[in-house]
């Protein structure tokens, strides 16, 4: 440290979930050593712990009974068999998955290097769930071929984090808990810092580094219903985007077919893989009218639209038929208690039903934003089209897009992308930082431009209150850019933001005090929701197709002669976003598009 209002490292990292405390741990592991990690709650309050039913590797340690029909009992592949998994399998489910949109070069990296990630989380004394013979237990998830989710009970993504974590302290990682990321300082095209908030005090730093990495998450918070924390406002994406960089395919926003009814709390898709039922008012199985090979376990898009098709036509349950019924019991008491208790526990605290006796009442829920910054598959990010490198800048994890997930992601390759690529950022940064990248100078104050953005909401004493714009911005993009969109409601989804727009230049924030100002922090947080949510509405409205989780009623057709490409939008002088499209990393080949059917 420099003084109070300056701190320099040689890295620095947003974010300490999964991607950041990944990149944090290799960097230090390969000699950086004066790394600070900045997370704006507590470093183990991270999103990636809310993951719960796995992450993916073709480890081959499972199979299905043989004859028992693909949702039959699956038992311990013995050893010497015949593999039923293969990295090439995990790679065609995952590009079917992600409706032909993902790069395949990046999917290959990811899904190559999942089985060494496994059991390095193994090696450092992950809590795997396990078989019988000590092997690390695996079970199905949807849209996947075989099953390669590998788990510890259904907190996976709590224990992957801690054992991550305490690593990164141990190799005497920095951690700024509840600091606030407000800016990021490029010049030149090379990334010299951020401006950063200490919430406790209010008192903005400076914070120079020779390299600075973002893995601060996604932006579920923009919706209504969502199985996102509270802390998942998109920051990162908003800083990145307001700092020049361009944002990728923003309008592909996953929704988890069950998230807790009214509450959108996750309710993992490893109940369905453990055996779960969707059934609607008659208490029928209607998955069999939309997919009925994959049934409850196609992907996450169709299964949300098949149950939205459900509620839309009447037939949901629960108060305002706004639900649909996920029922374990035939699991059986042992099966809930030891596979999953999280989700039995949720289920009991927040709407009173224990699965074990009941259906748990769920809904779909904002669960994963497939777009991001882009990034190459070391974490560079990338400024234009062309793909060149913002010198010094990373991004990791579910801010970033590098695109393995494409239109839509399949469940467990979330913990597995942050993981996998958070490390290859750490590898990269450090190789950046170890041949001898310098701190380079910065002109100005960056300081004076926040403090000024601050100022803003002191100076003015506002009469739209921005809770209020917050939550009306929430219902705007469920109801009119949510699982079921068209231009209608696009256009309205658009207007309402800029209307929303109007008003929050005249935001109240009543709170003037500077320690622990959560009034203010909500300002900031809602501005930069409304940065990306535009973002996200223009480049669904330019999309005149379907594509995995992005489904126009006027449109309800692929359309890979128009739309095989991905979108990129820039920031305009004014605010608004431009668009433009780059083209598909595809081997045609081995991976030609074909029609996705489950
Ligand atoms: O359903 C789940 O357990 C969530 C996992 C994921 O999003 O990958």
């Amino acid at each position: 440290m420099t003084n109070s209002e300056t701190i320099t490292h040689d890295v620095i990292i947003v974010g300490a979930g999964l991607a950041g405390s990944w990149a944090a741990m290799v960097a230090a592991q390969q000699g950086v050593n004066d790394i600070g990690v900045l997370s704006k709650i507590h470093p183990l309050r991270s999103h990636s712990g809310a993951a719960q039913g796995g992450i993916a590797a073709a480890l081959n340690n499972v199979r299905p009974v043989p004859d028992t029909g693909p949702r039959g009992p699956l038992e311990p592949i013995p050893s010497g068999d015949q593999l039923v998994d293969s990295w090439e399998l995990h790679m065609f489910d995952t590009i079917k998955g992600s409706d032909w949109l993902g790069d395949q070069d990046a999917i290959e990296v990811m899904v190559r290097e999942a089985p060494d990630i496994i059991y390095e989380y193994e090696h450092l004394g992950c809590v795997f769930s396990r078989l019988p013979d000590g092997r690390i237990a695996q079970r199905r998830f949807g849209g996947h071929s075989s099953p390669r989710a590998n788990y510890s009970k259904d907190y996976t993504g709590h224990v992957l984090l801690h054992t991550i974590h305490e690593q990164a302290l141990r190799h005497g990682v920095k951690f700024y808990s509840e600091w606030y990321c407000m800016d990021l300082i490029i010049e030149d095209n090379i990334c010299r810092g951020i401006v950063a908030m200490e919430i406790l005090t209010g008192k903005l730093f400076t914070m120079r580094a020779k390299a600075v990495m973002f893995g601060t998450g996604g932006y579920g918070r923009a919706f209504k219903i969502t199985s996102n924390a509270y802390a998942n406002t998109g920051d990162g994406v908003a800083i990145a985007y307001n700092a020049g960089i361009p944002l990728m395919d923003m309008e592909f926003v996953q929704f988890h077919p069950t998230g807790l009814y009214r509450h959108g709390i996750l309710m993992s898709e490893a109940c369905r893989g453990e055996g779960g039922y969707l059934t609607n008012k008659a208490g029928d199985r209607f998955m069999e009218n939309y997919a009925p090979d994959k049934m409850e376990l196609a992907p996450r898009d169709l299964v949300s639209r098949s149950e939205q098709t459900e509620i839309d036509q009447g037939r949901g349950v629960g108060t305002d038929g706004q639900g649909i019924y996920l029922d374990l019991r035939h699991l059986g008491r042992d099966k809930i208690l030891n596979r999953l208790p999280q989700v039995r526990e949720l289920a009991i605290d927040f709407v009173g039903v224990d699965p074990i006796e009941d259906p748990i009442p769920i809904q779909p829920t904002a669960h994963y934003s497939m777009g991001g910054i882009p990034t190459d598959v070391d974490g560079r990010v990338l400024v234009d089209d062309l793909g060149t490198p913002v010198t010094g800048f990373y991004a990791a994890g579910e801010c970033a897009c590098v695109s393995v997930h494409g239109a839509n992601r399949l469940g467990t390759n979330s913990l597995l992308e942050a993981s996998l690529f958070g490390k290859r950022a750490g590898r990269a940064i450090a190789e950046f930082v170890l041949d001898g990248a310098d701190l380079l100078p910065i002109s100005g104050d960056p300081i004076a431009k926040n403090q000024e953005r601050i100022q803003r909401f002191w100076d003015n004493p506002g009469t739209e209150s921005i809770e209020v714009i917050s939550q009306e911005l929430k219902t705007n993009m469920t109801d009119n850019c949510g699982i079921f969109r068209d231009e209608e409601r696009l256009l309205v989804a658009r207007s309402k933001i800029a209307e929303l727009n109007q008003r929050f230049a005249n935001g109240q924030v009543s709170d003037r005090s500077h320690r622990f100002n959560t009034d203010l922090l909500m300002a900031i947080e809602t501005e930069n929701l409304l940065c990306f949510s535009e973002v996200i509405v223009d480049g669904a409205l330019e999309r005149t197709e379907s594509r995995g989780a992005h489904s126009r009623t006027d449109y309800p057709k692929r359309d890979d002669e128009e739309w095989l490409k991905h979108t990129l939008a820039h920031r305009l002088e004014d605010g608004s976003p431009e668009l433009s499209y780059k083209p598909v990393d595809i081997d045609w080949d081995k991976y030609p598009p074909q029609e996705r059917k489950y």
